[in-house]
């Protein structure tokens, strides 16, 4: 009920159209080429729910409360050895736009719950499920099948949003008036790489820490785990020192920006050395320190990675501790990086990671399996159509690091005329203290409604809760700008008491602002509300 009574409340909500057709298969087989075929169409009520269960791995999950729609799912030929599927809401209520929302990692399987945060807002949204059935972490289904890895690069996505957008207008009978997309971590990549490969298919896309060089970040993945491995070797860092190295960063890092409150905002700033946590350092704890080789260590993660002489990945930011143990912390790399080598890159699954040298980034960044890397930086056709991006980066990020979007944006600027020549339609936003795509270990405000972020409050949220407008969310900020020309200044970024429950009552807001630009503390006022903060 609520989110149906939002549809009227949004302001953006001007004329709604309703459905022209049923919600039948047959509603759809004439805009269809002969690959593809519907395989369900479902009418949800107002209130309702829809998803595919435990069937979907990494998405179980459905969305529930949903407005009045028609569901409904098709499935693509990409080739003779591949095809992939993918899912459209069309809300019965249509505000005429349309939206693509992305996945997360290698995730096979079609996005609901960011369907379902889209679908609020009176969009048709549409997911796909990138062309195999996995959960996030799995890649044994690239092995040997280079047709799936090119669905999962960037055919599946392009062909999901050109017949999505010929499925909407067929079932309304209606042209779509905008198109957008929302889309993080990989799916910040999706979007990247759809609007690189086909300019005009977004007015608008909301890009959150994106995987947007895999050959690179993934190998890179792989590389920084292999640093402190074996686990019984003298350079290994157990997982548990993890936070005492945070602890040191926020004491060591934390005033830099001008406010002692735990978040550290300008690790640019900080000289952070590890020697106080040195075994052989006067004070330290002996039963939480580091040898001088584990020192070295953690050093490495920090560093930016460079193969054979030449620059390959950015490091971890500092700050970004609280998520170490995900790359770092086991007794082999991630899967993630690992399984890119094994089923991606050799399409060998006893590739081993001891076996791991510096010349595998620079192989793979040759093949780029897939073609799933989003590095076309000169993106002059994209502005030309007059799309506009936010990309934004968790500054605590430590599965994708926070400065790998610092160099696509630097070199999409390189390219294109410098940073201030991108301010037009391209705007590149920090984020103090959160997490990869969600979340926040040190009480930063976090949360601006993008993409992933409502379904990590629940699976009825709309928006930012209490907080619906262009101000709050990016979503809305992005229409604002594509369809008023309002240039998006700053966002103000919300956190609770509970982070991940806005029951909990609103802890503190704060701006987070266009890069170069920072999120920069007046120097005096409360430090929970937007107005004592300024983009410098
Ligand atoms: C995905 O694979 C699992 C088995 O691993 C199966 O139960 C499920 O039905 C499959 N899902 C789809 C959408 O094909
Ligand atoms: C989808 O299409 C592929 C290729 O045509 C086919 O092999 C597969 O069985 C279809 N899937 C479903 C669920 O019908
Ligand atoms: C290593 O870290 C793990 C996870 O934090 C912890 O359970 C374990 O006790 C640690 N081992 C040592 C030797 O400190
Ligand atoms: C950073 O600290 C090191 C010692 O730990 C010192 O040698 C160096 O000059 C410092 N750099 C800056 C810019 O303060
Ligand atoms: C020293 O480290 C241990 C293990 O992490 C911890 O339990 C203890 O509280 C620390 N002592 C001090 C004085 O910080
Ligand atoms: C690096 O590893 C790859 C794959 O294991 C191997 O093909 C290559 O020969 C190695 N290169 C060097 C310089 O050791
Ligand atoms: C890979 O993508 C680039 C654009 O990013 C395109 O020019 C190239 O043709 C693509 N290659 C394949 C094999 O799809
Ligand atoms: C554009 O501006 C008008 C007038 O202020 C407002 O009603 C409308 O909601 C805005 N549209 C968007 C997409 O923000």
């Amino acid at each position: 009920m609520a989110a149906a009574a939002f549809l009227f409340g949004v302001a953006v909500q001007a004329a709604l159209s309703a459905a022209s057709r049923p919600c039948s298969p047959d509603s759809f087989r004439d805009a269809l080429p002969p690959s593809a075929s519907v395989l369900s169409a479902v009418s949800v009520a107002n209130g309702g729910q829809f998803g595919e269960g435990a069937a979907n791995l990494p998405y179980p999950t459905s969305p529930t409360n949903l407005p009045e729609l028609c569901a409904v799912i098709v499935n693509v030929s990409s080739s003779a050895i591949s095809n992939y599927r993918f899912g459209l809401f069309l809300p019965t209520q249509w505000n005429s736009r349309f939206l693509a929302v992305g996945n997360g990692g290698f995730a096979g399987g079609i996005n609901w719950l960011d369907m379902g945060a889209g679908v609020r807002y009176g969009h048709a949204v549409v997911s796909t499920d990138t062309g195999h059935n996995s959960t996030s972490g799995d890649l044994t289904w690239a092995l040997n099948n280079e047709e799936r890895k090119i669905d999962f690069g960037y055919r599946a996505m392009h062909g999901s949003v050109t017949l999505g957008k010929k499925l909407v207008e067929a079932y309304y009978e209606k042209k779509i008036t905008y198109s957008y997309y929302s889309g993080a971590s990989t799916g910040g990549r999706q979007g990247l790489k759809e609007a690189q490969i086909s300019p005009d298919s977004f007015d608008g896309l909301v890009v959150g820490a994106p995987a947007w060089y895999t050959s690179h970040l993934q190998t890179w993945s792989t590389r920084v785990g292999v640093r402190n491995l074996p686990v019984s070797d003298k350079k290994h860092v157990n997982a548990s020192l993890f936070s005492v190295i945070g602890e040191e960063v926020i004491r060591q890092c934390d005033g830099k920006d001008g406010l002692k409150d735990g978040i550290v905002s300008r690790p640019d700033k900080c000289n952070f050395s590890l020697k106080p946590l040195l075994c052989s350092s006067r004070g330290a704890n002996k039963s939480a320190c580091l040898t001088k080789e584990q020192a070295e260590t953690v050093q490495s993660f920090y560093g930016d990675y460079y193969a054979e002489g030449k620059f390959a990945f950015p490091g971890l930011e500092l700050s970004s501790e609280s998520q170490w143990a995900f790359l770092l912390g086991g007794s082999a790399p991630s899967s993630y990086g690992d399984g890119y080598i094994q089923y991606f890159l050799y399409n060998d699954p006893s590739w081993h990671w001891e076996q791991f040298n510096d010349s595998i980034v620079w192989q793979a960044d040759a093949a780029d399996p897939g073609n799933c890397t989003a590095d076309d930086y000169d993106m002059t056709a994209v502005k030309e159509s007059g799309a506009k991006i936010l990309l934004y980066h968790g500054m605590a990020d430590a599965l994708i690091p926070q400065r790998s979007s610092d160099v696509l944006y630097e070199r999409i600027a390189a390219s294109m005329g410098g940073v201030g020549a991108l301010q037009s339609w391209f705007r590149y936003f920090l984020v103090p203290g959160m997490q990869h795509v969600t979340g926040t270990a040190v009480d930063a405000p976090w949360y601006f409604a993008g993409p992933n972020s409502q379904a990590r409050l629940g699976t009825a949220v709309y928006s930012t809760p209490g907080f619906e407008d262009a101000r709050h969310d990016a979503l809305l900020a992005m229409m604002a700008w594509v369809e008023n020309g309002t240039a998006i200044d700053e966002l103000v970024a919300t956190t609770w008491k509970d982070s991940s429950d806005p029951s909990s009552g609103v802890l503190r807001q704060r701006p987070i602002c266009p890069y170069p630009k920072r999120q920069t503390y007046r120097g005096r006022g409360n430090p929970d509300v937007p107005e004592s903060f300024f983009c410098k």
